[in-house]
C-alpha cells in the first residue's frame, strides 16, 4: 500500500488540524488506497469505489468490524454485535425495517412530522427564535421513541434520553480501559438504563400506547421464544436504535437547512416539482436529502479491521490492519463528483449526473452490515420536509463557520434561527 512520509502526519499533529485534513493530503499523495501512520501501526484509509465495495460488500468477512468502545453504550445490539448472533438480530430487526414492516411505522413519523410542523407555527406566529439542531434532534428522538414504544416522546423521558447522546459523544476521549471508562459514564448509563427499564416493563405490562405496538414489542415477543433475547439484549437493541436512529438523521436534516440558507434556490425548485403528495413532489425532496447526506455523510467514517492477509485492488492488506473506509471524501472526489463541493440536487434527479458504481456514494453503508435504518431515515426526511418546506423559509441568525468530526460530522455550533411565511 502507497504510504505517506511521517512527516506528514508530524505536521498536523503540531498545527492541531482536523483528522479529515489529514485524511484529505494522504488522499491526495497516496491515492485512493493509502498508508498513512496515526500511531505505531499503520492504517489504511480506503477511498477508491471500487476498493470501498471490495471491503464493504464483496468480502466483509475479511474486514471486520470492532466497536470496543461502542460496546460501553449498546452492548450486545445489532450495530456491535458480530457472527452468529448478528446474523439472528438481524433477521428479527429487518423485516421491521423493510417492504411492509415500515408501513407500520410510517402514521408515526407523520403523527411526529405533525408535531413538529405545530410547534414551528407557534415559532412563526410569535416570532420567537428557535434552534434548528435541537428541532431536529427532537422530532427524530420522537419519531423512533414512537417506533418503539407507541407513545410519542415526553418531556421528562427527552430530557433523560440527553444522557445517550452524552455518552455517544464522550465515546472517543474515554480511558481505554473498560472499567475506568465504565466508570466516568456510569451516572448517565444508570439513566438510560432506567429508561430502558421502564419502557421494557411498560410492554411487558400490555401497553401498547395509542400508536399501538411497537418495534420493543417484537423484541419482547421474541423473547418468549429465543433464550437469547434477554432483558439486557433487549435493553441493548433498545438503545443501539435509539443511538444509531436519531443523532444520524437529525445532523443530516441540521446540515440540509445549513445548505438551503447557502443555496435558498435549492427549495424552489423542489416545491416547484409537481403538486404537493405526488411521487414527483417526494422525489424532489428527497434529491435534497441525498444531495446533503452526499456532502456530510453522517458516519463520515467506517472502520474496518482485516481479519486476514488480502489482496486489495492490487494493494496487498497484512491480517491485523485497520482502514478506514471514508465516505466523506469519496463524496468530494472530484474524478467522481463534478465540482464535488457546490450543493446541487439535480445530481439525484437527472439520470447520468452521479456516478452508478456503488463504491461511490455510500452515507447508508453497503454490504451486509449497511445501514437498518435507510428506509426509516428516508422516510421521515422526506415526511418532515413535506411539512415544513412549503410553510417556512428558515432565517439564521448564527450559522456555525465549521463542522465538528466525531463520530458523525455536525454542525459545530448552535443554529438559531427565525421563521418567516413562504413566499414560494
Ligand atoms: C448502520 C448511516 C439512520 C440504525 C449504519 C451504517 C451507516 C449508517 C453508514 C453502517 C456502518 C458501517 O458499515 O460501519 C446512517 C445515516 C442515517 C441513519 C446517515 C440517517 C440519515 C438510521 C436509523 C436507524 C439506523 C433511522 C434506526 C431506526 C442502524 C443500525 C445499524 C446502522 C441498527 C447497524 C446495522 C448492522 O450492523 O447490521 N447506519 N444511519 N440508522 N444503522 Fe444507520
Amino acid at each position: 500500500v502507497p504510504t505517506v512520509d511521517p512527516e506528514l502526519v508530524k505536521r498536523w499533529h503540531a498545527e492541531g488540524g482536523e483528522l479529515v485534513d489529514l485524511l484529505s493530503q494522504v488522499r491526495e499523495r497516496a491515492g485512493g488506497v493509502a498508508g498513512v501512520r496515526l500511531g505505531p501501526a499503520l492504517t489504511v484509509l480506503v477511498t477508491d469505489p471500487q476498493a470501498v465495495q471490495h471491503v464493504l460488500a464483496l468480502r466483509p468477512d475479511r474486514y471486520v468490524k470492532r466497536s470496543h468502545r461502542a460496546r460501553l453504550l449498546i452492548g450486545d445490539g445489532l450495530l456491535a454485535a458480530t457472527g452468529e448472533a448478528w446474523k439472528r438480530q438481524r433477521r428479527l430487526l429487518q423485516s421491521q425495517f423493510t417492504g411492509t414492516g415500515m408501513r407500520r411505522y410510517e402514521h408515526r413519523i407523520t403523527e411526529a412530522a405533525r408535531t413538529t410542523a405545530e410547534r414551528w407555527e407557534a415559532y412563526a406566529r410569535t416570532g420567537q427564535s428557535l434552534d434548528v439542531g435541537k428541532e431536529m434532534h427532537r422530532f427524530a428522538l420522537d419519531t423512533i421513541w414512537r417506533s418503539l414504544t407507541g407513545h410519542p416522546l415526553d418531556d421528562e423521558t427527552a430530557h433523560e434520553l440527553e444522557a445517550v447522546e452524552a455518552v455517544g459523544a464522550a465515546l472517543p476521549t474515554l480511558p481505554a480501559d473498560a472499567d475506568k471508562a465504565r466508570d466516568a459514564v456510569a451516572a448517565d448509563l444508570a439513566r438510560i438504563d432506567a429508561v430502558a427499564l421502564r419502557a421494557i416493563e411498560a410492554v411487558r405490562g400490555g401497553d401498547a400506547g395509542p400508536d399501538g405496538p411497537g418495534l420493543l414489542h417484537i423484541l419482547t415477543d421474541a423473547a418468549t421464544e429465543r433464550p437469547e433475547y434477554t432483558d439486557q439484549l433487549i435493553r441493548d437493541e433498545l438503545v443501539t436504535l435509539l443511538a444509531a436512529g436519531h443523532e444520524t438523521t437529525a445532523t443530516t436534516l441540521t446540515w440540509l437547512y445549513l445548505l438551503l440558507d447557502q443555496y435558498p434556490t435549492a427549495r424552489e425548485e423542489a416545491l416547484a416539482a409537481g403538486d404537493a403528495g405526488s411521487e414527483e413532489r417526494r422525489r424532489a425532496v428527497q434529491a435534497l436529502v441525498h444531495e446533503t447526506l452526499r456532502l456530510y455523510p453522517a458516519a463520515w467514517l467506517l472502520p474496518r479491521h482485516a481479519a486476514e492477509d488480502d489482496t486489495l485492488v492490487g494493494h496487498t492488506v497484512e491480517a491485523g490492519t485497520d482502514l478506514l473506509v471514508c465516505p466523506y471524501l469519496t463524496h468530494r472526489d472530484p474524478r467522481l463528483w463534478p465540482d464535488p463541493d457546490r450543493f446541487d440536487p439535480q445530481r439525484f434527479l437527472v439520470p447520468g449526473c452521479r456516478p452508478t458504481h456503488p463504491g461511490a456514494y455510500l452515507p447508508f453503508g453497503i454490504g451486509p452490515r449497511a445501514c437498518l435504518g435507510l428506509q426509516f431515515a428516508l422516510r421521515e426526511s422526506t415526511i418532515l420536509l413535506e411539512h415544513l418546506l412549503p410553510a417556512h423559509t428558515v432565517a439564521f441568525s448564527a450559522t456555525p463557520t465549521k463542522a465538528q468530526y466525531g463520530i458523525t460530522v455536525r454542525p459545530d455550533g448552535p443554529t438559531p434561527a427565525t421563521l418567516e411565511p413562504a413566499l414560494v
